[in-house]
């Protein structure tokens, strides 16, 4: 959103800090996300539920056709809350409890995509246990590093997750043996905040590999969930509100084109550039080297800046003033509680509203009530 299209009048009386989102822009995202896969009609994408599970958001996204992609007993409750088919729910993490697995078999979703043979034991003797059988993707460890946050790369083989890329086939075999278990194809998942398509392009090649050499063992692939992963600009918000869906499918079109069935997981890309958290100076601190703009949000309420060193650009919403430099802090006992060190902003007084922006993805939905702080509320545009 430009600086002066937020709607500083209605605003003001509600309590920052809060998340303003466009559902405008999420509405033309989705439409984009639509468009491009109009000549895949059999490929879907799963919403990544954790990057933001406001019940609005959801809805809309669930409207729009989308399924969810889950990663706990709570997420599934809110998925289905929002309308989202239980059919469309698939169902990964790597320490999912017995309630939830319970909880998940019940409601019938998708898939379970299930990351080790320890769970795929548990899995079929709960499915049994209440006649049931549950599909199930094996999540695939393919060993590949996506150049972005250290935090946040998930796909290399020594991370926690998944089944390494070389050592799966007796856990297909098994999958095909356990009664109460359906075997239905392959997960992914290389990282998160990705912008260098070649690290999707690694994982396509990786997935043909790893597919050629089941096929010549005589094991079924079954259908592939490529995971999600696509980046934002957190630093051009303006120039680039909509994430680069045909480049990214483009590769997937490309590389596993003849595939009939192909999922994806997004998040960040769908929602982050529809988010921005709103908050408001308190005070402004001449400090011995610098000059602090405190404001009212935390990193309880945004955390990725103290948590990855993230970067989101800020503005003064309410100031044509000269620019100066201001290190943008919050009111929490921790040193770091920081959005960002000598962001240039427009001169800040006392109660100017703040826009963080791009924080619509892992802001709401990682906010904490750290320090007895209330949880940021949400606004949406009319
Ligand atoms: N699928 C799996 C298996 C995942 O682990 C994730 C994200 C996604 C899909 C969705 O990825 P996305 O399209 O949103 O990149 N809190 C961090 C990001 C953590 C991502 C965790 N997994 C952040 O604030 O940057």
């Amino acid at each position: 959103m430009l600086k002066g299209s937020y709607p500083l009048d209605r605003f003001d009386g509600l309590r920052t800090p809060f998340y303003y989102y466009d559902t405008n822009l999420l509405a033309l995202t989705l439409e984009t996300v639509r468009t491009a896969l109009q000549d895949r009609p059999s490929w879907q994408v799963h919403y990544a539920v954790k990057a933001n599970h406001n019940q609005r958001i959801l809805s809309q996204i669930a409207q729009a056709g989308l399924g969810a992609d889950c990663v706990s007993g709570g997420e599934i409750k809110a998925a289905l809350d929002a309308g989202f088919p239980a059919s469309s729910i698939v169902y990964a993490g790597v320490g999912k409890a017995d309630w939830e697995i319970d909880l998940a078999l019940e409601a019938g979703v998708g898939r379970f995509n299930v990351e080790s043979s320890a769970e795929l034991r548990i899995l079929s003797e709960r499915a049994a246990a209440k006649g049931l059988v549950a599909p199930v993707s094996l999540r695939v460890n393919p060993d590949i590093g996506a150049h972005t946050l250290a935090g946040i790369t998930t796909g290399l083989a020594e991370n926690k997750f998944g089944i390494y890329h070389g050592a799966l086939e007796p856990v297909i075999r098994e999958a095909l043996e356990l009664p109460a278990i359906r075997y239905c194809g392959l997960h992914f998942h290389i990282g998160s905040q990705i912008l260098d398509m070649s690290d999707f392009v690694a994982l396509c090649n990786r997935i043909n590999d790893l597919t050629t050499r089941l096929e010549r063992l005589r094991l079924p692939v079954g259908d592939i969930n490529v995971g999600g992963g696509l980046g934002i600009e957190y630093e051009h918000p303006n120039h680039l509100p909509i994430a680069d869906f045909n480049g990214y499918f483009g590769v997937f079109k490309r590389l596993l084109g003849t595939r009939a069935d192909v999922h994806f997981e997004l998040g960040r890309s769908l929602v982050a550039p529809c988010g921005t958290l709103i908050t408001r100076v308190l005070y402004v601190k001449e400090g011995v080297a610098r000059t602090f703009a405190i404001v009212d949000a935390g990193m309880n309420d945004l955390v990725r800046p103290a948590m990855y060193h993230a970067y989101h650009r800020i503005e003064n919403l309410s100031s044509d003033g000269p620019e100066r430099p201001y290190d943008v802090v919050g009111p929490i006992c921790e040193s770091s509680d920081v959005f960002g060190k000598g962001v240039v902003l427009n001169e800040c007084r006392r109660g100017d509203y703040i826009a963080i922006r791009s924080a619509g993805a892992y802001g709401e939905s990682m906010a904490s009530t750290y320090n007895c702080r209330a949880l940021p509320g949400a606004v949406f545009t009319e």
